[in-house]
C-alpha cells in the first residue's frame, strides 16, 4: 500500500553531521525526528551494564528483547530512565558499532523504528534507513565529509562532555566504525541508489539543511 506519510532518510558515517542536520531539517519542514544510532547506543549500554558478552550473538538476541527502549521527542528511555547523555560516551560509541553487528538487534531495532515512523511526517537518520528499514521513503540522503574533519567534530563533542581523547586515536576509532559499520553483512552502511549524496565538509549546518530542504520541497506533492 502507498504511504501516505512523507519519510525522509539521511543516513552516513560518524561525524558526517547527520544528527544535527536531520534536527534542524524536521524542524523546518514541522516534521518528527528519529536518531536510530542512539537507538543502538541504548542497547549497547543495557547490554553493557548487565555484562552480556556483545560478541556473543545468542545471549545478545535474547536480551534485546527484553530491552525497554522509548523515544520521545528528544529523549531515550531505557527501562524509563533518560540516558540520552549516558549514551554518548566513547566506550558507548564503541560497544554500540560491535552491537550493531548483531542480525538479532537490527532486526528488532528495525521493526521498532517502522512502528515509530509508521504514519507520521518523519526525518530519519542513521546507516540503513534508506536502504533496509525505509526503502519507499520520499527523499534520501547520504552525508558525507573528510575523515579529518569528522573527526574533529566528534573531537569537539566529547570536549563538552569532558571526556579528552588524543586526535590521532580518535581518527582511529573512527575508521574502525566505519570499516565496521560499513562491512557488516546484514544492514551496512550504504547510500541507496537513489539517495542523493552531500558532502559537508566545509559547509555549516545550515548550509547542508538548505540543500536537503530544497530538494524535499522538489518533491513534495501539490496540496
Ligand atoms: O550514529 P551513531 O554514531 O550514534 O551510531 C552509533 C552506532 O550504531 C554506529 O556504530 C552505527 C550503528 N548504527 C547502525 O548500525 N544503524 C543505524 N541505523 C544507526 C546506527
Amino acid at each position: 500500500m502507498r504511504r501516505t506519510n512523507m519519510i525522509i532518510t539521511i543516513d552516513g558515517p560518524a561525524g558526517a553531521g547527520k544528527s544535527t542536520a536531520a534536527r534542524m531539517l524536521a524542524r523546518r519542514l514541522s516534521f518528527e525526528f528519529l536518531d536510530t544510532g542512539a537507538m543502538y547506543r541504548a542497547v549497547a549500554l543495557s547490554a553493557l551494564r548487565a555484562g552480556i558478552e556483545l560478541r556473543d550473538e545468542p545471549a545478545l538476541a535474547r536480551f534485546v528483547r527484553g530491552v525497554s527502549l522509548e523515544m520521545p521527542a528528544g529523549l531515550v528511555l531505557l527501562d524509563g530512565a533518560d540516558v540520552s547523555v549516558a549514551i554518548r560516551s566513547q566506550a558507548v560509541s564503541d560497544a554500540a558499532s560491535l552491537v550493531a553487528t548483531s542480525p538479532a538487534v537490527r532486526e528488532h531495532l528495525v521493526h521498532l523504528q517502522r512502528i515509530i515512523a509508521a504514519d507520521r511526517n518523519i526525518v530519519c537518520e542513521g546507516r540503513d534507513q534508506g536502504t533496509v528499514v525505509f526503502p519507499d521513503a520520499t527523499c534520501k540522503f547520504f552525508l558525507i565529509a573528510d575523515a579529518e574533519e569528522r573527526a574533529r567534530r566528534r573531537h569537539r563533542d566529547l570536549a563538552v562532555r569532558g571526556e579528552a581523547i588524543d586526535p590521532a586515536t580518535l581518527m582511529e576509532t573512527l575508521r574502525r566504525r566505519d570499516r565496521q559499520d560499513a562491512t557488516r553483512p546484514v544492514g551496512p552502511m550504504k547510500a541507496a541508489d537513489d539517495a542523493i549524496e552531500i558532502d559537508s565538509t566545509g559547509l555549516s549546518s545550515e548550509q547542508v539543511v538548505e540543500r536537503m530542504e530544497a530538494v524535499v520541497l522538489s518533491r513534495r506533492s501539490p496540496a
